[in-house]
């Protein structure tokens, strides 16, 4: 059996830090009502120089040294993002120019803040099948660029940034064991931003919507979240052969932590079970789950053999879960680095 294994990761922020203060000086919010219903304290905002690609190639380029692979072991490149540089080509050809990696194929995913599960799943089929041996799998948004900094009810929540993993086959049991991909498009009124796409046909419209925004209901929104998070979380786990007992850490997308909280008591898991950094970058998107592996990996959390669960969800609405064996056993590593 081939399985998909993560052998590399990467992540990348924006240097310029909003803080909770700082939103105090443009909308009527306070910190106090920003941590005690979100847990957030601060987040990371692109700056001109900043762009979804220049995020998405320095998380890029630390996965791939991690994995000891250079731009040419590279098969595939999938971008989730729902913030592209430009309409066409795709984020994932920029980046691979960017890169070097001429042997691979490029493509981006567009599944909003549950877009790296998507794209993780995506890919490990790819390497199932057999038809790729090593897939670079990237989540990066700035959404910050959409967002109405005078709407408070969405511009405390989201900040930018980028992460990256490195997928390689492997006979062994470990890497992608389990996966789940949810839509139910009734809720696309929930969260959207509109006035962006070719939906919007007539030349006034299109002028008067030239700065598209996102707009949320958020309490829809968390509703929905608290019970698909718990929901998926439970099925990999089943999938897997496994029990929530099994389950070593959560990775859960990071929107709000009153979220993850009512998720992981469904789960029935610890808090030190659990990780979190939603306090220094609030909501990433497709970012944030790739940044918290990445995160996690460097700090020493992700051992082999634990059981990971990765649980995202967003605009669609979608969600989608995958339980990882941590580890790189039977990895043919081919490539010498960078
Ligand atoms: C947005 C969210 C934090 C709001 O928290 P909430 O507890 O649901 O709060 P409500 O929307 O019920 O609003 C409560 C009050 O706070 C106010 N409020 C909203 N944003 C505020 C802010 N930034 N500062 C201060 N007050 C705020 C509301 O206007 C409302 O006031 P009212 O009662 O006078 O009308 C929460 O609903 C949420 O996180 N939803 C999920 C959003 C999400 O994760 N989106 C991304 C998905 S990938």
């Amino acid at each position: 059996m081939r399985n998909a294994a993560i052998t590399g990761w990467g992540m990348a922020l924006p240097e310029q830090v909003l803080t909770n203060a700082d939103l105090e000086r443009m909308v009527e919010t306070s910190d106090e009502w920003i941590v005690a219903r979100t847990g957030i304290r601060e987040r990371r905002i692109a700056a001109s120089s900043d762009t979804t690609l220049s995020l998405s190639l320095a998380a890029s380029r630390q996965a791939l040294q991690v994995a000891g692979l250079a731009p040419a072991d590279v098969d595939l490149i999938v971008v989730a993002t729902v913030t592209p540089d430009m309409f066409m080509p795709s984020t994932a050809s920029l980046l691979q120019r960017e890169l070097g990696a001429e042997r691979a194929g490029a493509f981006d995913l567009a599944a909003a803040c549950s877009g790296f599960v998507y794209a993780l799943n995506v890919a490990a089929q790819f390497i199932r099948a057999g038809t790729y041996d090593t897939v670079l799998v990237v989540g990066a948004d700035t959404l910050t660029r959409m967002i109405d900094f005078t709407d408070r009810g969405t511009c405390v929540l989201f900040g930018d940034g980028a992460g990256a993993v490195v997928l390689q086959a492997t006979e062994a049991p470990v890497g992608i064991l389990s996966t789940l991909l949810g839509s139910d498009g009734r809720g696309a009124c929930h969260l959207f931003v509109d006035g962006w796409g070719t939906g919007i046909v007539d030349d006034e419209d299109r002028t008067a919507l030239r700065r598209p925004y996102m707009k949320m209901v958020g309490s829809e929104v968390f509703r929905f979240s608290v019970r698909v998070m718990g929901e998926a979380a439970e099925a990999v786990v089943k999938q897997a052969g496994l029990t929530l007992a099994d389950i070593d850490l959560l990775i859960p997308h990071q929107a709000n932590i009153r979220i993850i909280d009512a998720a992981a008591k469904r789960l029935d898991l610890p808090r030190e079970r659990i990780w979190a950094n939603l306090d220094r970058y609030g909501n990433t998107s497709a970012a944030s789950v790739p940044i918290c592996i990445a995160e996690a990996a460097a700090a020493g959390a992700l051992r082999p053999g634990m059981n990971v669960v990765l649980v995202a969800f967003g605009a669609g609405l979608s969600w989608g879960a995958t339980l990882v064996r941590w580890g790189t056993d039977g990895v043919e590593r081919r490539g010498g680095g960078e």
